[in-house]
């Protein structure tokens, strides 16, 4: 492998785990930078995984920290404004910053995690809009030397991750009528084990340079279907009540006023997409995409 020293921003999390032993077992290095060492010190037990202090996201310490790296891959996003992180300092600023310590370093390769219906002018909500704003600074990066490719998952499940488990768990505290927000949003979920095997295919491909790959698994279901799914799994029948889109709107103005905004209006526009692909990026890939049946059963139990 060529890019076979890898800095991995946002590698703290769900899908950075994963990432982090796959690229492990391929024999590739990688650093990982936190503010939190401690809190993250099971990722040094990754053969090959390096943990780097970090005491600020400006590029002077991004710079630093990426030396001796060829690629950068940055998960780094969130799903709701708290604890002082905005959608426009991670999903923009962050990879503006992140893009000038790359090229500073002299990092030639760039992997990019975005999300279906990310979109810089039209996307329905705030996080849809800041990734599609990120995204684009991703790409226009391309001229200054940094070799592109950005992904587009729908919802990510796989052992550790907070759709399936979050809805397990509330079903588990719940176990009465479950009013659902937004019934009929569409997902098809991609396996964390698919998305980070698009990454690591495409770190060494140059056809793969300039391209944007949506990733999805291999059936579309609605929300409801879903979390009906996650209740057979823990033995609990979901007794789900739809809330239609007034209903919707309601929850998510009061749940946002909760500690860490569990459902926010924000998260209502996300839901107003479909989550599904138009292009196969796992077949484009040629990565078979794992069935939500094979992996979650083993994780929820
Ligand atoms: N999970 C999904 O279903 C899904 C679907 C579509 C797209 N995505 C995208 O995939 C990426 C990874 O998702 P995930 O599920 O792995 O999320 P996650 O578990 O919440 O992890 C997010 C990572 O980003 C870091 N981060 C967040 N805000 C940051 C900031 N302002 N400055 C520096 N680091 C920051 C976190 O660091 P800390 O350890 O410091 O918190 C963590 O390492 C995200 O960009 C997300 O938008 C995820």
């Amino acid at each position: 492998m060529k890019n076979n020293r890898v800095f991995v921003l946002g590698g703290t999390g769900f899908v950075g785990q994963h990432l982090l032993y796959r690229l492990s077992r391929a024999g590739i290095f990688c650093r990982v930078p936190t503010r939190h060492p401690e809190r993250h010190r099971q990722l040094r037990l990754i053969p090959g995984c390096e943990l780097c202090a970090i005491s600020g996201w400006e590029t002077a310490q991004l710079a630093a920290a990426m030396a001796g790296c060829s690629t950068l891959i940055n998960l780094a996003g969130i799903l709701n404004e708290v604890g002082g992180r905005t959608f426009d300092q991670t999903h923009v600023k962050l990879v503006e910053t992140a893009i000038h310590a790359a090229i500073q370093a002299g990092v030639t390769r760039y992997l990019h995690l975005s999300a279906l219906g990310a979109n810089a002018e039209s996307g329905l909500s705030d996080y849809l809009r800041s990734k599609g704003r990120g995204e684009a600074l991703a790409f226009a990066a391309a001229r200054q030397g940094l070799a592109v490719t950005s992904f587009r998952p729908s919802v990510i499940f796989g052992p550790g991750d907070s759709f399936f488990n979050r809805f397990a768990r509330l079903l588990r505290l719940l176990p009465g009528p479950f009013p659902l927000a937004c019934p009929n949003a569409r997902f098809a979920p991609v396996y964390v084990g698919d998305v980070a095997d698009a990454m690591l295919r495409c770190l060494d491909d140059p056809d793969t340079h300039g391209q944007i790959y949506e990733l999805c698994g291999p059936r579309a279901f609605t929300l409801r279907e879903l979390v009906i799914y996650a209740g057979e799994r823990i033995g609990r029948e979901a007794w789900v009540i739809d809330l239609n889109d007034r209903l919707s709107q309601l929850q998510a103005q009061l749940f946002q006023r909760l500690p860490g905004k569990p459902f926010t209006l924000d998260n209502y526009l996300t839901l107003q997409v479909e989550s599904v692909c138009q292009h196969a990026g796992l077949k484009a890939l040629g990565i078979v995409a794992t069935a939500i049946d094979d992996i979650v059963p083993d994780y929820l139990a």
